[in-house]
């Protein structure tokens, strides 16, 4: 169950340039958190009025704590990246739904800053018996963050865009270079490379999942801020839409439209989905 904490900050470091990662200890949402969902960061500085969703990477139930890794976006990421030991901040959480873990095998696939919540899934598919997992990770250069992690629970195969280590290009390249196979795939990251995912997800009739990232207010499913297109007509606001923070932000392939910026503007002027900037 969702709620709002105050929780301190354990630590924090910068493991890559602008890409932070911070532990924080809570009192209740740690205790409550699933690879996949996120919480909502409040910030100090009062004309920032709307928390930063940032996903989860790790989780520590027993210390009650539990690990973000973010990069700086702008100014509210910029304050969270100054914070210390000891800082005392507001979160909400856990939101969103988390990824639908199957006991077969896995290829968890994420490019940059997709890559934070792959590091909880793939230790909590480890712990409930899941022996074939790989990880497909994309960079955009050698700043490999998390890779260790990550090998500490699954098969690791990298690509980087500028070629400086494993694969030169994307996670595909990756992928059909080693002819990577599994069960179900586990997906997120930016959007040109969930729409490759889905592709070749759907293409080889594997089951994909999908964790989509958008910009969002109220975080909680109330203001329609951070839609996306869905196959069918959502019962709460009886257009295409379906609601990241609420309904995800991890879904079947299938069940959304990963539009490009000027396919959702079509959509909403021809008003099957609602625009969002008038809901927000
Ligand atoms: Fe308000 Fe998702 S951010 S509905």
């Amino acid at each position: 169950m969702k709620q709002k904490e105050d929780a301190v900050v354990i630590s924090q470091e910068c493991i890559a340039p602008g890409v932070y990662s911070m532990w924080i200890k809570t009192d209740k949402i740690a205790e409550e958190t699933v690879a996949g969902q996120f919480i909502s960061v409040y910030c100090k500085e009062g004309s920032r009025i709307l928390p930063r969703p940032i996903s989860i990477c790790e989780v520590k139930k027993e210390e009650k704590s539990l690990r973000i890794v973010y990069r700086i976006a702008g100014k509210g990421t910029e304050e969270f990246s100054t914070y210390t030991e000891g800082t005392s901040i507001s979160i909400l959480g856990p939101l969103g739904n988390g990824f639908f873990k199957r006991e077969k095998s896995a290829m968890l696939i994420a490019g940059g800053i997709g890559v934070p919540p792959m590091v909880e899934l793939a230790k909590e598919l480890k712990k409930q018996g899941v022996t074939e997992i790989i990880s497909v990770i994309g960079y955009r250069d050698g700043n490999l963050f998390l890779k260790e992690e990550l090998e500490k629970y699954s098969q690791v195969y990298v690509a980087t865009e500028d070629g400086s280590a494993g694969v030169k290009g994307n996670v595909m390249n990756a992928i059909r270079e080693y002819g990577l196979k599994a069960d179900v795939i586990y997906s997120c990251g930016p959007k040109p490379m969930l729409r490759a995912v889905k592709e070749f997800g759907l293409s080889h009739e594997i089951e994909t999942q999908i964790s989509l990232e958008e910009k969002m207010a109220c975080g909680i499913g109330a203001c329609l801020g951070c839609v996306c297109h869905s196959k069918d007509i959502d019962e709460h606001s009886n257009v295409r839409n379906k609601r990241i923070c609420k309904d995800g932000p991890v879904f079947r392939a299938e069940e959304v439209e990963l539009l490009t910026p000027d396919e959702q503007r079509e959509r909403i002027a021809s008003g099957i989905m609602i625009k969002k900037e008038e809901q927000a």
